[in-house]
């Protein structure tokens, strides 16, 4: 059976303290003047973005090319999909190809589940709509890990993730991961951001944990996703919720600013991020490649890492 890695609850707790330890790996790889590994010579890994994409594209790109695989890029705004070519006439096409991994991104939840019922290549959900991002989980973790001299776990971090949980496949899986190690997470909203039911505590001031938490986790606002009137106009949110200079001076010293890109400045993040010591937002950018990386090795890859 082809193994796939759609998300951090299917991936489970022993693939996921395995890939964090990969990752790790590979993060040293990427501090080599030589970054690249022949690990995946002659494999093919296709990235099918259907939904708007810097960073994660960028990262898977290069993650499979630092492992030597070829790679391939459907840029949707200018394929048969516009033709109206379905999407499993799309996958049946690239497959006869010769794909070993499909990275898939999708404004609809579960579309990965079914990509890998049309292709018996390995699917990697790089986002699926409201519901998925287990590689941002997974290079959230590590981040939090590498920042702190951690190992695998997480006990005793507090984690106050921000914003617009309700529509953020981010917050899910990352929640998801921190849990599954051990941390201890609140999730900080208006009402009307927070989803319909909760296994977290939930708060709507962020005030009241912002100077005892380990990690700050900002989200974007997800506009895209929001019918008219769930939230007020954003002066409102923003005196509420966002990051601004006193709360960044609130924030501990030794804690984590982190945020998944990309940042709305003015919405949710007042301040120059890139400014403040405790900011693990570029951090974040390089470590995706190596949790992309230990991810593709780690379904496509056979024995050695090195030659
Ligand atoms: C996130 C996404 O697309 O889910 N961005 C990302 O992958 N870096 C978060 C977002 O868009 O807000």
């Amino acid at each position: 059976m082809t193994s796939h890695f759609r998300s951090i609850a299917e991936a489970g707790t022993e693939r996921v303290r395995r890939l964090l330890d990969l990752t790790d790996h590979m993060a040293a790889v990427g501090r080599r003047p030589n970054p690249k590994v022949p690990a995946l010579r002659g494999k093919t890994v296709c990235n099918l973005f259907f939904e708007d994409s810097t960073r994660t594209r960028m990262s898977f790109d290069l993650a499979a090319k630092r492992l030597s695989a070829d790679t391939m890029t459907l840029a949707v705004s200018s394929s048969s999909v516009n033709k109206g070519e379905s999407l499993r006439d799309t996958i049946e096409t690239l497959d006869a190809m010769g794909v070993d991994a499909f990275v898939v991104r999708h404004r609809t939840s579960g579309v990965p589940w079914q990509v890998a019922n049309w292709s018996p290549a390995a699917v990697v959900n790089a986002g699926d709509g409201w519901h998925a991002h287990p590689t941002q989980a997974l290079l959230d973790a590590y981040t939090i890990r590498q920042r702190r001299g951690l190992t695998n776990d997480f006990t005793g971090l507090k984690i106050a993730i921000v914003g617009d949980i309700r529509h953020s496949r981010v917050a899910r899986s990352t929640t998801e991961i921190l849990l599954m190690l051990g941390a201890e997470v609140i999730h900080v909203a208006p009402r009307t951001l927070l989803p319909p039911t909760s296994h977290v505590p939930t708060t709507a001031d962020l005030d009241e944990v912002i100077d005892e938490v380990d990690v700050l986790y900002m989200l974007r606002m997800q506009r895209e996703r929001m019918g008219a009137g769930i939230v007020p106009d954003g002066g409102e949110y923003s005196r509420r919720f966002a990051l601004d200079e006193r709360r960044a001076s609130a924030l501990r010293g030794d804690a984590l600013l982190m945020h998944p890109g990309p940042i709305n400045r003015g919405v949710e993040m007042m301040v120059d991020p890139t400014e403040l010591s405790q900011s693990t937002i570029l951090d974040q950018v390089t470590n995706g490649i190596a949790a992309r990386m230990a991810v593709l090795f780690d379904l496509l890859g056979s024995g050695e890492i090195e030659e």
